[in-house]
């Protein structure tokens, strides 16, 4: 009996014990929060738009903290990002005097206890849903009614590609806000004076983060937010996978000319080359979106080397019919100037240091006479081979000088 009085005596003692240290270490208990809350809440109307003269708008300001950039698919023009917006505002109903609640300057209450600005992402591709909406966020509230909260959410947005340059592109991707349904006279967006934070940004590897900016305007009735990205693609998986292919088929096209007629394998081998062409167009095709504007320059000069491996089957197969040609037939003037230059070397060698005072038609003539179709044939070959080769080479340039200034 003696020993609960006991108890029961220093039961007190040790509570105020303890809410004195408590006010000493952190300034306030959690029944000065609870009080604070069930006196500024529990009547607090957050349906009503925070402010305090409604002849003039309110005021809320925007940072943005670019989070991540998940993905861009260039065939459906979509840019994945995280994104979290710091939303700030006077909440004019809120106000109380910290020291009637142990000097708490601040609380921080769910979003659902207080109002708070409905940003919208304007060409968002899946939902126009609220910013974090889906989230229990938590947002604070000073003791004058400065609010803040984090809205943050994975959007997917919209944005035009441009993609002649590709595979060493970069794209400007713009993320409009809006708050939905309040015009510019009920509420206006302010952006802080360093509208973008990156230091929570995680690289993506195979985008770059080139520039970013923000900034505030009125369009219409309502008042935007903007950010804008620019990202840069990495170029090394097309350069490899789709470049190196098409320039090593392209130099490998016209060593046909090499081959003789009387192996066959002519026509199979430009015809394997043709297709392995068609194979890589289909690859790239996959890569690149359908319909755009203005077109990718690699599948232009895709299609150009395509174009030229089929005009090397076409001359291929033309060659081989020459050369089974009947000797007796008649040759033309262009085939004739063909064939005639094995014996203009061999004159350069053999006839002139001989023969130097022979006219030069005489020479000429003797010549053309024995111009055979294999002679026309070899002739053929070594000028398509040189044209082709200087013609390969141009567009191979022409096409990195495009692409990367
Ligand atoms: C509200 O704002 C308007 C315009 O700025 C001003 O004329 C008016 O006096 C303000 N009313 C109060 C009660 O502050
Ligand atoms: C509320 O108090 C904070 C910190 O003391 C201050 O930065 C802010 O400007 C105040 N807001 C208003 C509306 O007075």
């Amino acid at each position: 009996m003696k020993r609960f009085t006991a108890v029961r005596f220093q039961f007190p003692f040790i509570l105020i014990l303890s809410c004195i240290l408590f006010n000493v270490v952190n300034g306030q208990t959690s029944t000065d929060i609870k009080q604070l809350y069930t006196d500024v809440f529990i009547t607090h109307q957050k349906a009503v738009i925070p402010n305090s003269n409604f002849s003039k708008p309110l005021e809320v300001t925007l940072k943005v903290y670019l989070l991540t950039i998940t993905r861009f698919d260039e065939v459906d023009e979509t840019l994945d990002t995280g994104v979290a917006i710091l939303t700030t505002w006077n909440n004019d109903g809120i106000s109380w005097n910290p020291s009637s609640y142990g000097n708490a300057e601040s609380i921080v209450v769910s979003k659902t206890d207080i109002w708070t600005p409905k940003l919208v992402l304007l060409n968002s591709v899946e939902t126009y849903e609220p910013l974090g909406e889906n989230n229990d966020n938590l947002g604070t509230v000073l003791y004058n009614g400065s609010s803040s909260i984090f809205l943050g959410d994975l959007l997917s947005s919209k944005c035009k590609t441009n993609i002649y340059k590709f595979p060493f592109d970069t794209q400007t991707c713009v993320l409009s806000f809006v708050v939905w349904g309040l015009t510019h006279k009920e509420v206006t967006l302010t952006a802080d004076p360093y509208p973008v934070d990156v230091t929570y940004f995680i690289p993506n590897s195979d985008w770059t983060l080139q520039s970013y900016q923000s900034r505030t305007y009125l369009l219409g009735a309502f008042d935007i937010l903007e950010l804008s990205l620019t990202i840069q693609r990495a170029p090394l998986y097309y350069t490899i996978m789709v470049g190196c292919p098409t320039i090593l088929f392209g130099l490998l096209n016209p060593l046909v000319f090499l081959l003789p007629v009387e192996s066959g394998e002519r026509v199979g081998l430009s015809m394997t080359v043709l297709l392995s062409f068609a194979i890589f167009l289909t690859m790239v095709q996959m890569a690149v979106p359908a319909s755009s504007n203005p077109m990718s320059l690699l599948l232009v000069f895709m299609i150009v080397t395509i174009a030229l491996s089929g005009i090397i089957v076409a001359v291929t197969i033309y060659v081989s019919s020459l050369y089974y040609r009947d000797p007796q037939e008649n040759m033309n003037i262009i085939l004739k100037y063909f064939g005639s230059r094995r014996h203009r070397n061999k004159r350069l060698i053999v006839v002139v240091p001989e023969l130097e005072k022979i006219e030069k038609e005489n020479v000429k003539y003797s010549t053309e006479m024995n111009i055979t179709w294999k002679d026309v044939c070899d002739g053929l070959d070594t000028y398509m081979m040189v044209i082709y080769y200087c013609i390969i080479i141009f567009i191979n340039c022409l096409f990195f000088i495009i692409v990367t200034v």
